[in-house]
């Protein structure tokens, strides 16, 4: 007790002033709280950087070598992106317990990283190949694959996984079913064990009107799959009536 009045009796020695100078308060904060702290701010800004995979000079005016730097300028259409951001993901927190008849803080809090995985622009592997397909063609979307691969592979960005080229071959298969073959293959590389992968070809060569393959397709996939018995009956009516 002593010892806390004592030290209740020093008074605290004023802030120095000139480390209030070094560190102006935000200017323009418009949806942050205004009395966020200068470290809760750049703890907020390295988590955005990281969930987007981007630079501060993503959203800011930093320009580095002697250029301008104005962190609280508006003129970067994707640091109002982001404003609209933390207002769309305070939203869906609000809304998410409910939806899922949870307690508030038994929910799952959505952060930009829950959308973002480390890109700016979120989007299902899937549906940037079958975009680039459309644009510049199944090489161009080959090779954005591959890019994409490399930089990408282990990483939340994209699912590397079975699905997504055959999520994207699928949409192809009937007016492009070359160009479905293409990415079912690459898929087949890395699953060789891929049942879908193998039906999904064999859908494709059956567009091409080659039933000779489309059986071999599916054979391997029904080999893969042997439970399947939807395979099977598919394969039965491929190779018509027996006893032909
Ligand atoms: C994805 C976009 C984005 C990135 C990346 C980003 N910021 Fe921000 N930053 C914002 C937004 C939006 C605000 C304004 C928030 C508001 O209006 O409440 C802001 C505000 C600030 C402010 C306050 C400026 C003022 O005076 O009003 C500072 C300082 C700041 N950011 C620093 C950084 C730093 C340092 C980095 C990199 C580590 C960074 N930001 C990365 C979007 C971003
Ligand atoms: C519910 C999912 C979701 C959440 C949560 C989310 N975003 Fe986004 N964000 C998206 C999607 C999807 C896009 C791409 C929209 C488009 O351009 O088609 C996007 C676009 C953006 C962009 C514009 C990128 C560009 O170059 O055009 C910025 C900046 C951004 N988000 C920042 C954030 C920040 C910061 C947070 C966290 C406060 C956040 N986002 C939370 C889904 C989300």
């Amino acid at each position: 007790m002593v010892a806390s009045f004592t030290a209740a009796q020093i008074p605290s020695p004023p802030e120095p002033q000139s480390q209030q100078q070094q560190q102006p308060p935000p200017q323009n904060l418009q949806i942050l709280p205004k009395d966020t702290t200068r470290e809760q701010l750049l703890q907020t800004m390295q988590a955005f950087t990281q969930a987007l995979g981007v630079q501060c000079s993503y959203c800011h005016v930093q320009e580095g070598g002697g250029g301008r730097t104005d962190m609280a300028s508006d003129e970067k259409r994707t640091k109002l992106a982001a404003r609209q951001m933390i207002v769309l993901a305070r939203d869906i927190n609000q809304k998410l317990p409910a939806a899922v008849n949870k307690p508030a803080e038994e929910a799952t809090r959505v952060s930009c990283a829950t959308c973002h995985r480390g890109v700016p622009i979120p989007r299902a592997l899937a549906d940037i190949l079958t975009d680039t397909e459309k644009d510049e063609g199944i090489d161009a979307a080959i090779a954005q694959y591959w890019d994409l691969r490399k930089n990408f592979f282990g990483r939340a960005a994209y699912d590397f996984g079975e699905p997504s080229l055959i999520a994207a071959a699928t949409r192809l298969t009937s007016d492009k079913p070359d160009a479905a073959l293409k990415l079912l293959e690459i898929n087949a590389q890395f699953y060789p064990n891929s049942s879908r992968s193998y039906a999904a070809m064999s859908q494709a060569h059956m567009k091409k009107n080659d039933k000779e393959q489309a059986i071999k397709d599916l054979e391997k996939a029904a080999a893969l799959d042997p439970q399947n018995a939807g395979l099977k009956r598919q394969l039965d009516q491929l190779k018509g009536p027996t006893g032909e």
